[in-house]
């Protein structure tokens, strides 16, 4: 008799933004005449850049050829994308980063949520409370976590790094040693950032303690201030403690398209054994590469016209966020973030909780937004706003919000 990952009975509900799409759907169904404004999941509305649409058609015509067919890509990515990604990327910041040292993928959800597989079942992960769910849900799954604490909203063996108004929404080195530490700045949920020096020191802490840091760099392309690191190998010594993920969703609008890659330096070790090796096993067995048409896109956002175009699809939602972050403020909320990410993190009214909240403002203003305590329990009474709506939707919606 064939027996299940009982580790999957664990988790509590559905996957967040499963939820959340389900309320909003019973909601439509009930109230058909209501424009629904959707700021709730991070999803990019504008469409691919030009350059990225004439690659794309570049690459469809080169699969009706038999002289430029491609089938299987090589295993860790085409070549053509990973000399790009090490020159504007990294070697554009003083970064030195090998091309076998990064792995093309189908998205940075994917392999933040898979990269739990090179490790042994008995570390402790350490995660930033709020924070993106994907790092605790595949520990839970891969059964790391320990047992789940309803009451509280956490897990037993997970080391929680309270990130709140007081630590200005930015974690301090936790107090118990963990083993693997995500970390993700530009942040989700919070929209927060951190400044090269305080990333030096997680980096001096996890060369110290022995700890793998987990970077997830997805929202890099929003940062606007000077002094916040794009990449987490801008800090000395990350190479023996730091695995970062990309995102080409975020910067280039790839939701739907399916791109992203992670860096695995060959100085990463544990003992004598290179991370690296474990995770190009893991991909030569379990992935057979991202489509030859979607990776020749992605090249397209490092030519001149695509870093242009894909520069102002960022303006043009940081001007969004930019409409959120005064708007709500001059209707009396408390916010933060907005400046360095496309998330503006917002205090609920009234003492309200998350997801009264999320109802209230799904009920009388038609706007969805995401609840912060489905982020994590530091999240209770904490609102997410995306700055990835339209224009003419993010000033509808905080009009509407600002008549509540
Ligand atoms: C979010 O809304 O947090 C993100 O869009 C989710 C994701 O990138 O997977």
């Amino acid at each position: 008799m064939f027996k299940i990952n009982e580790n999957y009975l664990k988790l509590p509900g559905s996957y967040l933004f499963s939820t959340i799409g389900r309320k909003v759907k019973e909601f439509t169904l009930e109230n058909p005449d209501k424009k629904i404004i959707r700021l709730g999941i991070g999803d990019v509305t504008l469409p691919l850049a030009p350059a990225v649409i004439s690659a794309l058609h570049n690459a469809v015509d080169e699969m009706a050829n038999k002289d430029t067919f491609k089938g299987y890509p090589p295993e860790l990515g085409y070549e053509f994308l990973r000399q790009a990604i090490a020159d504007h990327d990294f070697k554009s910041r003083g970064v030195t980063i090998a091309l076998d040292e990064i792995f093309i993928s189908d998205g940075a959800k994917s392999d933040s949520g898979n990269i739990g597989e090179i490790f042994d079942v008995d570390n402790k992960i350490a995660v930033c409370d709020p924070v993106y769910p994907v790092y605790v849900d595949s520990n839970v799954m891969a059964g790391r976590t320990g047992e789940y604490l309803p009451d509280l909203g956490k897990w037993t063996n997970v080391i929680y790094m309270p990130c709140t108004k007081e630590t200005n929404f930015a974690p301090e080195l936790p107090k118990e040693e963990p083993d693997i530490i995500y970390l993700c700045f530009p942040n989700n949920p919070t929209g927060s950032t951190i400044t090269k020096a305080e990333l030096q020191k997680w980096v001096d802490y996890a060369n110290k303690v022995g700890a793998v840091i987990i970077y997830d760099a997805a929202y890099e392309a929003y940062i606007s201030e000077e002094n916040v690191p794009h990449t987490i190998y801008e800090c000395e010594g990350a190479k023996t403690c730091a695995i970062e993920i990309r995102s080409f969703s975020k910067n280039a609008g790839f939701t739907g398209t399916r791109l992203g890659f992670t860096v695995i330096p060959k100085e990463l070790k544990s003992g004598d054994v290179m991370l690296n090796s474990l995770w190009a096993r893991r991909h030569g067995t379990k992935f057979n590469g991202a489509p030859y048409i979607i990776q020749a896109a992605g090249a397209s956002i490092y030519t001149e016209e695509g870093k242009r175009q894909t520069k102002e699809q960022i303006a043009y939602y940081m001007n969004n966020a930019k409409v959120i972050r005064e708007g709500l403020s001059a209707a009396g909320y408390s916010v933060s973030g907005g400046v360095n990410a496309p998330y503006i993190w917002l205090k609920t009214p009234d003492s309200m909780t998350s997801w009264e909240f999320f109802d209230y403002l799904l009920k009388e203003a038609n706007v969805v937004g995401t609840p912060g305590s489905g982020f994590g329990p530091s999240g209770e009474g904490y609102f997410r706003l995306t700055a990835f709506g339209t224009y003419e939707n993010t000033l509808e919606a905080i009009e509407r919000i600002k008549r509540l």
